[in-house]
């Protein structure tokens, strides 16, 4: 479990893992879309699959274990900031990849984990180049709230990452290092 002084390398394992993966997720997101580069969209869902099963993970050792506590007393200003920043942040990592999956599902291009197929692709008779959408609404949907959590969840982490920074060098306290495991 965790401790004020200590995290568990369960908390610092997810923490890492999830983060890297997600701000990979979201410049090779931004850059397969404008680049249109396709080779990228199958490696992008699966890693994005598999960040969504940490997530939950996450979330499920959150509920037991509950946030870590902070490291000193701050101003009621910054608890709030720190507060709503790590419920973006969670709530961001489950709509994100939830959404990616609403999308790809019902606009009829499919995901999967790999070579595990998930969700089909549903081709086009006689011309298997096209994709028929499952549902338009959702693939619609789907789309609109990946790209808008996506940013969001973009302003959350430099918001974070700021934050751990003041915490590192402004207030020299142990919130860095103790995710660091030091
Ligand atoms: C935490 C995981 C994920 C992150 C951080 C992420 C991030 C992003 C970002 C930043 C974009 C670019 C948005 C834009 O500028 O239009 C994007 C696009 C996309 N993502 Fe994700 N994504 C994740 C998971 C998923 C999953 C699980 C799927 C599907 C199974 C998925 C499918 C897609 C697709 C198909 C696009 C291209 C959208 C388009 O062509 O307009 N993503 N993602």
């Amino acid at each position: 479990m965790d401790k004020p002084n200590k995290l568990s390398m369960l908390t610092i394992s997810l923490h890492w893992i999830i983060g890297i993966l997600i701000m990979g997720l979201c410049a090779a997101g931004v850059y397969m879309t404008r680049a249109e580069a396709w080779d990228l969209y199958p490696i992008h869902k699966s890693l994005g699959v598999l960040v969504l099963s940490a997530a939950l993970l996450r979330v499920l050792w959150r509920i037991k274990n509950g946030w870590p506590a902070p490291v000193a007393d701050y101003s009621r200003l910054e608890h709030l900031a720190a507060k709503v920043v790590k419920w973006v942040l969670i709530i961001g990592t489950i709509a994100l990849p939830v959404s990616g999956m609403l999308f790809s599902g019902a606009s009829g291009h499919g995901f999967g984990i790999f070579s595990l197929v998930l969700v089909p692709a549903q081709h086009m008779p006689g011309n298997p180049a096209e994709v028929l959408a499952y549902s338009e609404f959702w693939a619609r949907a789907g789309a609109s709230i990946h790209q808008a959590t996506a940013y969001i969840l973009i302003a959350a982490i430099l918001l974070h990452v700021a934050g751990a920074g003041k915490h590192h060098f402004i207030d020299k306290d142990a919130t860095l290092n103790r995710m660091l495991n030091k």
